[in-house]
């Protein structure tokens, strides 16, 4: 295994290199982001016609979508008893078709273009290992079936270690994410149509519309579709206030044992997510889980340490090959914002919010999105529209929010050491004069010194001792420990700590 994290998806294929922005260009639809709603939407519109261009900030495909599971699945963890009961049958029957729709729409790609892509149909279970999930399984199964899901309860599973009971539904399936969306986005450029890659969006220009890039140059465009995972312009749609950030781990091992046909999670927490892939001669087994809050806790690689004693009781290992991390957004119900960025936003137009189930709702927003844009109506975009405000909104609303609050404060009045002892691959944070900054001691010894405000809405960062990066418990912004953004909402630097990293380098020992 690698010494530092790295996903398998990203190992596994080349990296691209499209060209960064050299002038000012015109499109119909610029697309900001290059993750799978950026490249399912982009695909889509071309098919149609429509000049797009894909805008983003790093290369495509490394971001979110670069470090997924993979599952493309309308089964997502227990829902469907939870949406009818919170948003009613129709809004149900929404959701469900949109991502049995996302799972099909996959599939006919990955067939018409001949794309190699380890495409295979597998059912997925949730399982339960305690007796307190046996009636939430029940119901589950209920709910998806009344929405014309293939849901069945069963008491046992083809997992190799006992369960109490697990729900099945067919016609699920799996992939190599990036062999797929790289081999969409090589149909993108050309005709009138483009993929910019690091080119950072950097702002919206309303009137004429148009995306503003940090190189200074533009995109003008009749309509931009935000999909940077956690939207980059707010635009007045307070998506700080209505989102979320989590992450979670993911390991890659070879076991002795095959590994069952099947995708698999946990009902309890927590949660175990597993599913085999193709590999070499054999297979590599993947669990997901350890999900948190963004920018919480301490000792981080604790996660991967108990992923892998998931594996080793229930798995006869014989190596660990891949090992990484990322995030994605929680709304305030659950259901992703797919739309019209605001109510007075016509052409401006958002996908985020996946709760982990970006695969199937990414690819469905695609389809929302480009029906919206080319026909002017999406018969699921009731379930995602991003302007909903229920009862659950609510209540999460409030909660979300004040913990932001308390983080902000928190941050504000902790008090750091004023001197601190860093080996090498250490970070710590460190307060001078009442300012707080963060160093990290690399590999060879040498020291960054970055100062810890976030550089989106102000609250202090943590250091991530698995990724080595300094990231926000606000709004989830990461950032690389010489300043660097890693993912946004923020996208301006950390300022540098230049005046001050004498004084802090004295308070700093081996
Ligand atoms: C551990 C884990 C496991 C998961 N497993 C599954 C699964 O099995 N099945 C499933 O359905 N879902 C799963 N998901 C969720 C799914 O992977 C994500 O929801 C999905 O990949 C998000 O895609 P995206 O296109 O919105 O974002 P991303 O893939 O993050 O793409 C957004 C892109 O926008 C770019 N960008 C950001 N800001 C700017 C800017 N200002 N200018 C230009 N570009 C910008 C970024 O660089 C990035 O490339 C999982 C998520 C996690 C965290
Ligand atoms: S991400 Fe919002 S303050 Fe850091």
């Amino acid at each position: 295994m690698e010494d530092r994290p790295s996903s398998f998806w990203m190992t596994s294929t080349p990296s691209t290199g499209y060209p960064e922005i050299q002038q000012d260009l015109k499109v119909d639809v610029a697309i900001v982001g290059g993750g799978i709603v950026g490249i399912t939407a982009a695909y889509l519109l071309k098919k149609q016609g429509v000049k797009v261009a894909i805008i983003e900030a790093d290369r495509i495909l490394q971001g979110t979508t670069g470090h997924t599971t993979a599952k493309i699945t309308s089964q997502h963890h227990l829902i469907y008893a939870r949406l009818k009961q919170q948003v009613g049958q129709e809004l149900a029957q929404q959701y469900a078709d949109a991502n049995e729709s996302a799972i099909h729409l996959i599939a006919s790609t990955a067939a018409e273009n001949n794309i190699d892509c380890d495409f295979s149909w597998r059912p997925a279970y949730v399982f339960t290992q305690s007796e307190q999930y046996l009636k939430d399984l029940e119901d589950e199964a209920q709910a998806a079936c009344s929405l014309g899901i293939k849901a069945s309860y069963m008491d046992n599973s083809p997992l190799p270690f006992s369960v109490r009971a697990a729900l099945r539904f067919d016609n699920q399936a799996q992939f190599h994410p990036l062999k797929y969306l790289q081999s969409l986005a090589r149909q993108i450029p050309d005709q009138g149509s483009y993929i910019l890659e690091k080119t950072t969006a950097v702002g919206i220009d309303e009137n004429p519309l148009a995306v503003l890039t940090r190189q200074g140059q533009k995109v003008t465009a009749d309509k931009i579709i935000i999909a940077s995972h956690f939207p980059f312009f707010d635009g007045g749609g307070m998506y700080f206030s209505k989102l979320d950030p989590q992450r979670a781990y993911i390991i890659a091992i070879k076991a002795q044992e095959a590994f069952p046909e099947g995708m698999f999670i946990s009902a309890e927490s927590p949660s175990r997510s597993l599913r085999s892939q193709p590999y070499e001669d054999g297979e590599l087994i993947l669990i997901a889980g350890e999900s948190h809050p963004t920018g919480e806790g301490t000792n981080l690689n604790t996660h991967y340490e108990n992923l892998l004693d998931f594996a080793h009781e229930n798995f006869e290992v014989k190596d660990v090959l891949y090992r990484w991390s990322t995030q994605d957004y929680q709304t305030l119900d659950g259901i992703p914002y797919v739309g019209h960025l605001t109510p007075k936003s016509a052409n401006i137009y958002v996908a985020t919010g996946f709760d982990k189930w970006g695969i199937s709702n990414g690819t469905a927003s695609a389809m929302v999105l480009n029906d919206l844009i080319v026909r002017g109506d999406s018969p699921w975009a009731p379930v995602y529209n991003p302007s909903r405000f229920n009862l659950t909104s609510v209540k999460t609303f409030v909660g979300l929010n004040l913990n932001v609050a308390r983080n902000l404060v928190a941050g504000k009045i902790a008090r750091l050491p004023e001197g601190v002892e860093l080996s090498n691959g250490e970070g710590k944070a460190i307060q001078i004069n009442g300012e707080k900054y963060g160093a990290f001691r690399d590999d060879k010894g040498e020291l960054h010194i970055v100062d810890i405000t976030c550089t989106h809405l102000g609250c202090e960062l943590n250091w991530n001792d698995a990724e080595r990066t300094w990231d926000c418990p606000c709004h989830g912004s990461r950032f690389s420990y010489t300043g660097e953004v890693v993912e946004g909402p923020a996208f301006n630097i950390l300022h540098a700590a230049e005046q001050c990293s004498n004084a802090v380098e004295a308070r700093i020992f081996e």
